[in-house]
């Protein structure tokens, strides 16, 4: 029997062998093959139908003879895989007791699941772009899900074999630090003797300068004036500016390490500023670019969205007229860099949702200006989400509307986690508490944020995310706990083999069988999608499914091989639910 570690993977292609050698199929069938409704089996080809459509046969005829082949051939044991004809020509892939029960012993740890998992992505070259954030900002709960979501996407992805590079781009040469220095130069501030919440003061220091513009516009000259001055190196300003990007960088850190956001390098936009001017001689030699009005721009008038009726639609700007960079040169500039320095096949880029248009028209001129100049064009995702909003569905503040802090978010999930994990166990000893706090308190804000669809808003509720029942971290952590504790009480080590195992065969116990095999498909569909909350449903299904089998089959039952089987099934779920939450970021837990 081959060893199959995706089975869907493994019947898709041994369908594609059989097929190859039959002359009623050509090269361009596809099996189709997917997840069946599992009333009738585990898998389901629905390909033979629109082939036979297309090629004008009775589908149920060619998908019989497909099963004969199928069955004639050594790819489908029959004690292994059960094939069955379906409705209007599908093929049913029923996985046999044996089959299910193998591969529980053929796969048991972490690293044997990922063996499987490598196949998705193997060596490829991955940029994620993430978390990006801009300078000189005190981070809100804006900058929230490009961290939480950038650092499961980046896990998920490593775990799946690609070749990753994390590139923290940050907006560190914007036209804010115009007003930034004057306000910081007005005040004589001296940058070096700001405390802990330098970044706090930068922040004020900027919402400031801008004020005083308003209530005087001279000032605005003296702004312009001293970021001309930065972009042409005045070493002046030049210094001001690295302190403050150093302020903000140190910050940051902070976060990351809270939240386990973790960055291969960091080059901003300021490290692009100057590899424009090449795109600008690029684009304007294949004849993308245009002068207008003074600006250079790139028109894609093909794409209806970016006019209004009857007008030409908004073109891409690359280059201001005052002849300075921007956001759209800095990220031309970026790609090709990714491509040269890092070989990249895949680019993956995280914002919110109001970015879209900048990331459509990038990758249209990308497209455009690399299919010209004969450069292996990378594949380009945009991974953007909705907002994150209080109980009246408006964006989530503080009770005098301003934006809420992320430091005071995260501490105030530690505090509501020890709050409940103390109630609960007040024996345990405070450091244990604590830790535990820790971890399900920023386990509980990460898992609400990463289990709804990320397109959508979500309604932030501590209530909600800290229960322990329900799409929840406490409730799952709590499903790997409740699993420790068996081993523990049985005094056996979950990571050692087992021996003695007689096969399953009750219902709870194939049921359970079936959704640990699920594991690795969960994962694609997340990274097909770049879409966690599909890791996360898996996750809570997979709890479900256990705690079904532990309420129907006793696990420490007297007759031992009936024992050793049950622990496996435990085993296997620890296994695969620590795994499923340390690729969230999430860590779990001994007791709670
Ligand atoms: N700094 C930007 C912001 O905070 C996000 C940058 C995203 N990455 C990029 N290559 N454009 O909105």
């Amino acid at each position: 029997m081959p060893v199959w570690f995706n089975p869907s993977h493994t019947i898709d292609q041994a369908l594609r062998e059989v097929a190859a050698l039959m002359p009623e199929f050509d090269p361009e069938f596809d099996p189709g093959v997917r997840p069946a409704d599992p009333r009738f089996g585990d898998f389901q080809a629905n390909g033979v139908l629109s082939f036979a459509k297309k090629h004008q046969v009775n589908p149920r005829e060619l998908a019989q003879s497909l099963i004969d082949a199928a069955q004639a051939s050594n790819h489908f044991d029959p004690n292994m895989v059960e094939l069955s004809l379906a409705g209007p020509g599908f093929i049913n892939f029923k996985l046999s007791t044996a089959f299910l029960w193998q591969w529980q012993l053929d796969y048991s740890t972490k690293a044997d699941y990922q063996s499987g998992a490598m196949q998705l992505k193997s060596g490829r070259k991955v940029v994620i772009d993430y978390p990006s954030a801009n300078t000189a900002k005190q981070a809100h709960i804006g900058h929230l899900r490009p961290m939480v979501i950038g650092q499961a996407i980046a896990r998920i992805l490593d775990f799946c074999g690609a070749e990753l590079v994390r590139d923290n781009h940050i907006g560190d040469w914007g036209t804010n630090f115009g007003t930034l220095i004057m306000k910081i130069k007005r005040d004589e501030i001296d940058l070096n003797a700001l405390n802990e919440d330098a970044l706090a003061t930068l922040d004020k220091l900027y919402k400031d300068g801008s004020a005083l513009e308003k209530e005087q516009p001279d000032l605005r000259d003296i702004s312009r004036k001293e970021l001309v001055l930065l972009q042409n190196g005045d070493p002046d300003n030049t210094a001001i500016w690295e302190q403050i990007v150093k302020i903000s960088k140190i910050a940051f850190e902070q976060l990351f390490d809270q939240i386990g956001v973790e960055v291969d390098i960091t080059l901003g936009e300021s490290f692009y500023r100057n590899k424009v001017d090449r795109i600008y001689e690029e684009l304007t030699e294949i004849g993308l670019a245009e002068h207008s009005d003074g600006a250079l721009v790139v028109w894609h008038d093909e794409v209806k969205k970016f006019s209004r009726e009857n007008e030409r639609p908004y073109p891409f700007n690359i280059r201001k007229s005052d002849g300075a960079s921007n956001y759209a040169s800095t990220d031309l500039a970026t790609v090709l860099y990714r491509l040269e320095k890092f070989k990249a096949e895949e680019i993956i880029y995280l914002t919110d949702a109001r970015q879209q248009d900048h990331f459509e028209q990038l990758f249209l001129t990308t497209n455009k200006w690399f299919k010209a100049k004969g450069y292996p064009l990378p594949e380009m995702q945009h991974v953007f989400w909705g907002s994150i909003l209080g109980a009246d569905k408006k964006p989530l503040k503080t009770k005098s509307g301003e934006s809420i802090k992320l430091q005071e978010l995260l501490d105030e999930a530690r505090a509501r986690a020890y709050e409940v994990v103390t109630k609960k166990n007040p024996e345990f000893p405070e450091q244990e508490r604590k830790a535990i706090a820790e971890s399900v308190g920023i386990g509980a804000v990460k898992y609400a944020d990463l289990s709804s669809n990320r397109t959508q808003d979500y309604v932030f509720s501590w209530e909600r995310l800290l229960s322990f029942e329900g799409n929840t971290a406490p409730y799952l952590l709590y499903a790997v706990a409740r699993i420790n504790s068996i081993f523990r009480k049985a005094e056996i080590d979950p990571s050692e083999p087992l021996i003695g195992a007689s096969p399953i065969e009750t219902e709870a116990e194939l049921a359970l069988a079936r959704r640990l095999m699920g594991f690795v498909t969960a994962l694609e569909l997340t990274i097909n999608d770049l879409r966690p909350h599909f890791l996360c449903t898996y996750l809570y299904e997979l709890a479900g499914t256990y705690s079904s089998f532990y309420n129907a089959d006793k696990v420490m039952v007297s007759d031992e091989a009936v024992k050793a089987r049950r622990l496996i099934l435990c085993a296997r779920t620890r296994t695969v639910m620590q795994t499923g939450l340390e690729l969230l970021g999430i860590t779990a837990l001994e007791r709670m």
